[in-house]
């Protein structure tokens, strides 16, 4: 199987599950679901487990990104749910993730251990695949999503919100919206050579833009967009 799907906040299902698979991996075991659309398997992760019990610094992001790798998986789409504090990106608007900051804390950030002798450092000049993100923009027209445009994501350790004088720092730094998640899993897919993108869908505005944030909000605005997005997902995965 070489498609998946990760979802995010918000997106705990997808398809016609066809059955469920617990895959052993080094970091761990990983229960996904296969799907069956048109004929076509792919994979498909909840990233923070099917009733969200995990909080996304304790995701176990290397078991998640191993276990896919293990099934084969080449190409990855990802949805995050992400806080915004670009006036051109609303509540409810799709974005499509295109460089990243990294302020995460206290995360396995690597496969690259060095227990083989070798020094790796993975580059870093394409993080989220552009031939996929070219795809999804294509796909999205056909489906009548609109894509707001590109973002550059800063992903925070969590699992707290940020303070307000964060965000106006993130945004001095060139970044556009915020999320917990999304590393190391574009780091480490990347390291394991699959193709990755992601697409955040903004479930509020940061902290300090507009009013304050609830884990409830959030998860109402990602209902208006979650199912157009993986439709655009699958329709690039049969295309
Ligand atoms: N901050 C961090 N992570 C998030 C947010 C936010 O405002 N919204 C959704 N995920």
């Amino acid at each position: 199987m070489e498609k998946a799907i990760i979802g995010g906040t918000g997106v705990y299902e997808i398809g016609q599950k066809v059955s469920k698979k617990l895959i052993e991996t080094k970091y761990g075991e990983v229960e996904i679901d296969v799907v069956t659309i048109e004929g076509e398997e792919i994979v498909f992760l909840p990233r923070h487990g099917k009733s969200h019990a995990v909080p996304p610094h304790l995701v176990n992001y290397r078991a998640n990104i191993m276990a896919l790798k293990q099934m084969g998986v080449k190409y990855v789409y990802a949805t995050a749910a992400v806080g915004s504090f670009n006036e051109n990106y609303e509540p409810g608007d799709v974005v499509v993730l295109k460089d990243f900051l990294d302020f995460t804390k206290s995360r396995p950030l690597t496969f690259f251990e060095g227990e083989d002798g070798v020094v790796r450092h993975v580059d870093m000049s394409d993080p989220y695949c552009s031939n996929l993100r070219a795809k999804f923009y294509n796909a999205a027209k056909k489906e009548g999503l609109l894509i707001k445009g590109d973002a550059v994501y800063v992903c925070t350790e969590g699992p707290r919100f940020e303070t307000a004088q964060e965000i106006r720092m993130y945004k001095n730094l060139g970044a556009d919206v915020v999320g917990m998640t999304n590393i190391p899993e574009v780091i480490l897919a990347k390291e394991l050579g699959m193709c990755y993108a992601a697409v955040g869908i903004v479930s509020n505005w940061a902290t300090g833009m507009k009013g304050s944030i609830t884990l409830h909000e959030i998860k109402d605005t990602l209902e208006l967009s979650k199912e157009k997005v993986i439709k655009t997902f699958i329709r690039v995965f049969l295309e």
